[in-house]
């Protein structure tokens, strides 16, 4: 498996469950235990794509603005999380708010799967397609034990 087949992963499980919670109603369990895999599902994979791919992306001129606007993003969706928290499920607030991270969340996947990994297959030897890959994995486990 190289990076990008890597990242994909997360990302297939990302946009299931971002459009799975806005079909939740209210102060449910469903909500709640989605809102909650998804808030992991995100930090692990943006802690560990943000090592194991923007780094070593913005070490080359092609790739480096595009990856801090990619990090840039991961923090933009941090925010709307932890709008999140801080409403009540029941609220049309929290609806509205969920809605804005699941149309942020589609938006930065599609930039990086359309624009991003175009880039990177061209700075990324195949040799670092393969490590990188290794490593994102290992770190995305770590992460999600963590939690
Ligand atoms: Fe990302
Ligand atoms: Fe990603």
């Amino acid at each position: 498996m190289n990076i990008f087949e890597a990242l994909r992963v997360s990302h297939e499980t990302q946009r299931t469950l971002a459009d799975h919670l806005i079909k939740t109603q209210g102060n449910s369990q469903d909500r709640a235990s989605l809102f909650n895999e998804l808030k992991l599902e995100l930090a692990a994979h943006a802690a560990a794509e943000e090592r194991f791919f923007y780094v070593p992306l913005i070490a080359h001129d092609m790739t480096q603005e595009p990856s801090r606007h990619g990090i840039a993003e991961h923090h933009q969706m941090d925010k709307l999380v932890a709008q999140l928290e801080t409403i009540d499920f029941s609220s049309a607030g929290w609806l509205t708010t969920a809605r804005e991270l699941q149309h942020k969340i589609h938006h930065h996947l599609e930039d990086e799967e359309q624009a991003v990994f175009q880039l990177a297959g061209k700075v990324l030897s195949e040799a670092e397609k393969l490590s990188l890959a290794k490593g994102y994995e290992g770190e995305f486990v770590s992460q999600r034990t963590k939690a």
